[in-house]
């Protein structure tokens, strides 16, 4: 028991080292404002150039400050809960109301400030959702989020599919990964991706080598 309790309190402080925490244990921190954003992906049966199967569509955007991250954004949980939040803002960027519940919450942490170390005197908090819709809503999403959505053009320059393969020339998933994403969205990607067997353990390696190529 006392081994337990041990791995237990190893658990919830590696989990303050990165700033992770449950999403109850996050709505106690009423002076603390909250963000959610959400991965939506859906399969696919099309292929690149006719032969090579895409499998999965996954959507980020591109955000007003050039940077790229998920659809989301502020909630006020004094007047909405997370996920009605999340459906709202959705609603703003996306022009279409995608219903998120309780049941794909992923993760909450505290911000990283720009140092890059995780406390709790960072006062915002990140809320991560992960949701699996059909094709044809995806296609929907793309076509009203460059029309007829409030955002269109002012917070959100236009939605984008993550390339989930690398190229014989080290493009795809690779070159996708050196661009630049706000906060953390990059980690919440490349974790997603492995969480829900999008992409392999090795691939995602590869991918990263790659990037790292770019970098340098
Ligand atoms: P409104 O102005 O209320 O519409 O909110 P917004 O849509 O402008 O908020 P935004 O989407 O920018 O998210 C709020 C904050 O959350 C940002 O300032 C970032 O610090 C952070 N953030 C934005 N996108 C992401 C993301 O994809 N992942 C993570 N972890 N954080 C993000
Ligand atoms: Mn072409
Ligand atoms: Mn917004
Ligand atoms: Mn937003
Ligand atoms: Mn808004
Ligand atoms: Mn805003």
């Amino acid at each position: 028991l006392l081994t337990q309790h041990r791995k237990k309190g190893e658990q919830i402080k590696k989990g303050m080292a990165s700033g992770q925490m449950s999403r109850d244990e996050a709505l106690e921190c009423t002076h603390c404002r909250h963000a959610c954003h959400v991965l939506l992906y859906s399969e696919t049966a099309s292929h690149l150039f006719g032969r090579i199967p895409i499998r999965y569509i996954v959507l980020m955007q591109m955000r007003f400050d050039g940077l790229l991250g998920f659809p989301g954004g502020f909630v006020n949980p004094s007047e909405e809960t997370l996920e009605e939040g999340l459906t709202r803002e959705l609603l703003e960027e996306l022009g279409v109301a995608v219903p998120v519940s309780k049941e794909d919450h992923v993760e909450s942490c505290f911000s990283p400030p720009r140092s890059g170390t995780y406390s709790s005197s960072s006062h915002l908090i990140l809320h991560f959702y992960v949701k699996k819709i059909e094709e044809e809503q995806i296609r929907e999403i793309e076509k009203a989020a460059a029309s007829t959505a409030a955002d269109h053009g002012l917070e959100v320059l236009g939605m984008v599919r993550v390339p989930l393969y690398t190229t014989k020339s080290g493009g795809g998933l690779s070159c996708f990964l050196s661009h630049s994403f706000i906060g953390v969205a990059r980690s919440q990607l490349m974790n997603s991706l492995l969480r829900l067997h999008l992409v392999s353990p090795g691939d995602l390696q590869e991918a990263l080598r790659g990037s790292q190529r770019t970098h340098a």
